[in-house]
C-alpha cells in the first residue's frame, strides 16, 4: 500500500488550490516557425509574464525581456528588427538574439557592462519540426537537456503536418497526468476496456506504453510529449508541445503525421483513422479522443496532492515524482 492511501482526511475543494505549483523548467514552444518572419517581432504572454519575439534578417529568433535596460522603455511596442537586432523605439539601442547591446546610436563608448556581458534577459533558443523553442528556467540555467528526436518530422515520405492548438486551463503536469491514469481511458474515454499502462521514468524523460504497444509515449520535459499510436503495423506519430501560459494556463499545440501509404490502401485508412481518433474526431468508434472529453475535466479540476487512489489506479505517484524534478523550488509531495 502506498503511502497516500494512508492519509487521515480528505481535504475538501474549498482548502484546495487549483493549480498549486511554479512554472516548470524546460523546453517549451513558444511559437510555431511560420509565425514569425525574418523582421517581425510579437509580444507574448508565456511563463506568467511578458516577452518579446523576434526574429531578425539572418532567421535568427530571440526570445527577450521586452523591458529596455536603459530607461526601461517596451520593445515590443514601437520597437523595430534593424538587421539581426530589435531596437528600442526609445532611444534606438539595438540589441541582438542573445541580449548584447550592439549599437547605441548616440554614444561615443559603450557603457563598461554592456561590453562584457548581454544587458538584455533573453533566454536560449532552438529552432526545429516548424516551432521555435525557448529554454525557461526561472534562475535563467543553461539547457540541462537537449530537446529531442522526431525523425518523422524530418523526414521524407510522410503526408505533410497536420497541427492543431487548444489552450487547457491547467498546468502541464495535470494533462501529462493522463498519460499514466489508464482507469480514466474506459470511464472517461468510453474504451471497452481498462488497458495496461507500463510507466517508466528515465532522467528528463519519462516512457509510457498503454495498451501493449497501442499508445507508446515519452516525454521529454514538461514541454513536449510524442505518443505513437500503433495499429495493425502502421502507426501515427502525435508530438505535443504544450507551453505555460501562468501558472494555471496551458497552450497545448500538436504535430500529426504518418507515412504516406496511397490514398485507398487499407494502411492509409488505419492511419486516418488513428489521426481522427486521436482528436476525437472520431467519437462514438471505439473511443472519445482527448478534445470531447479530457478538456472538460481539466479545465474545471483542482489538484489534490494527497489523492485518495485505488489498487485500479495507473501509477499516478511516479509521474508526479518525476515530474517534481522540473520546478526549481522544493514543493510539497
Ligand atoms: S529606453 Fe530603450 S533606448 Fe532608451
Ligand atoms: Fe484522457
Amino acid at each position: 500500500m502506498n503511502e497516500m492511501t494512508t492519509i487521515e482526511r480528505i481535504q475538501t475543494g474549498d482548502e484546495l488550490e487549483r493549480c498549486p505549483f511554479p512554472i516548470p523548467i524546460g523546453w517549451f514552444a513558444v511559437a510555431l516557425s511560420d509565425e514569425l518572419k525574418p523582421g517581425e517581432l510579437r509580444n507574448l504572454h508565456v511563463f506568467g509574464r511578458e516577452w518579446v519575439l523576434f526574429r531578425g534578417e539572418d532567421g535568427k529568433a530571440g526570445l527577450a525581456d521586452p523591458y529596455c535596460p536603459h530607461l526601461g522603455a517596451h520593445l515590443g511596442h514601437g520597437g523595430e528588427v534593424v538587421g539581426n537586432t530589435i531596437r528600442c523605439p526609445f532611444h534606438h539601442w539595438e540589441f541582438d538574439a542573445e541580449g548584447w547591446c550592439k549599437k547605441i546610436p548616440y554614444a561615443k563608448v559603450m557603457p563598461g557592462i554592456a561590453r562584457k556581458k548581454p544587458v538584455l534577459k533573453t533566454l536560449p533558443i532552438e529552432e526545429r519540426y516548424g516551432a521555435v523553442f525557448a529554454w525557461y528556467h526561472p534562475n535563467g540555467d543553461e539547457p540541462s537537456f537537449p530537446l529531442p528526436d522526431a525523425p518523422e518530422l524530418e523526414a521524407d515520405g510522410y503526408v505533410p503536418v497536420r497541427r492543431g492548438q487548444w489552450n487547457i486551463g491547467t498546468m502541464i503536469q495535470e494533462i501529462g497526468e493522463n498519460g499514466v491514469d489508464n482507469a480514466h481511458l474506459k470511464f472517461l474515454h468510453k474504451a471497452p476496456i481498462i488497458p495496461p499502462v507500463e510507466a517508466r521514468p528515465d532522467g528528463h524523460k519519462f516512457h509510457t506504453n498503454i495498451g501493449q504497444g497501442y499508445i507508446v509515449g515519452e516525454s521529454h520535459g514538461p514541454g513536449i510529449a510524442i505518443q505513437r499510436f500503433n495499429n495493425q503495423g502502421v502507426t501515427m506519430l502525435m508530438f505535443a508541445m504544450s507551453t505555460p501560459i501562468d501558472t494555471e494556463m496551458t497552450l497545448t499545440r500538436m504535430a500529426f503525421t504518418f507515412l504516406d501509404h496511397p490514398e485507398g490502401s487499407k494502411e492509409r485508412g488505419i492511419a486516418e483513422h488513428l489521426y481522427q481518433h486521436s482528436i476525437g474526431a472520431a467519437d462514438g468508434e471505439d473511443s472519445a479522443g482527448f478534445e470531447s472529453v479530457d478538456l472538460i475535466v481539466w479545465d474545471n479540476k483542482k489538484y489534490r496532492p494527497q489523492p485518495l487512489l485505488c489498487d485500479g489506479d495507473g501509477p499516478i505517484l511516479m509521474w508526479r515524482k518525476w515530474f517534481s524534478q522540473f520546478y526549481a523550488e522544493p514543493v510539497k509531495p
